[in-house]
């Protein structure tokens, strides 16, 4: 896989997911800009995946990785942000389907209800998978037009 600009945000649900997906991102040779927060005081999630969709808006970033309790609150979130197709996500498949099918740039995920290990497959997968165009791209166009 090639090296990804990755962008990651969490609030305090999901600080402890950010830190030890952040160093796992780098130990794999892709660059990580952390968003924040620096500690797990309590945050409003919104504030962290609006900067963190901005830079992906922005194509400062291939990917943003959001974190907090569920992965619910990041994706209503970044959605907000023209452009932004943000995925919550808990299994593989759905990483997967979600870049194949959605073109999805963001990943939200939960740091409450997913372990450590499995949020690192679903982003695993999720940056590896490509999206496969063809129908699915006159359906993104769609979602641009609302
Ligand atoms: C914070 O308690 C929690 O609401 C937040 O992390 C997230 O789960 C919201 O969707």
């Amino acid at each position: 896989m090639s090296a990804k600009r990755i962008v990651i945000g969490s609030d305090h649900g999901g600080f402890d997911q950010k830190e030890s997906l952040k160093s796992w991102l780098v130990s794999q040779g892709h660059s990580v800009k952390d968003m924040g927060p620096e500690n797990t005081a309590s945050v409003d999630y919104p504030d962290y995946a609006h900067t963190a969709a901005k830079l992906v808006k922005q194509e400062e970033a291939d990917f943003g990785i959001l974190v907090c309790g569920t992965g619910l609150g990041m994706a209503i979130a970044a959605n907000k942000v023209a452009g932004i197709r943000a995925v919550p996500v808990t299994s593989v498949e759905f990483a997967q389907l979600s870049r194949e099918h959605n073109d999805a740039n963001v990943i939200c995920l939960s740091g409450r209800f997913v372990d450590d290990a499995t949020n690192k497959n679903i982003v695993s997968t999720f940056i590896g998978s490509d999206f496969e165009g063809e129908r699915h791209a006159r359906r993104i166009a769609k979602l641009e037009q609302i």
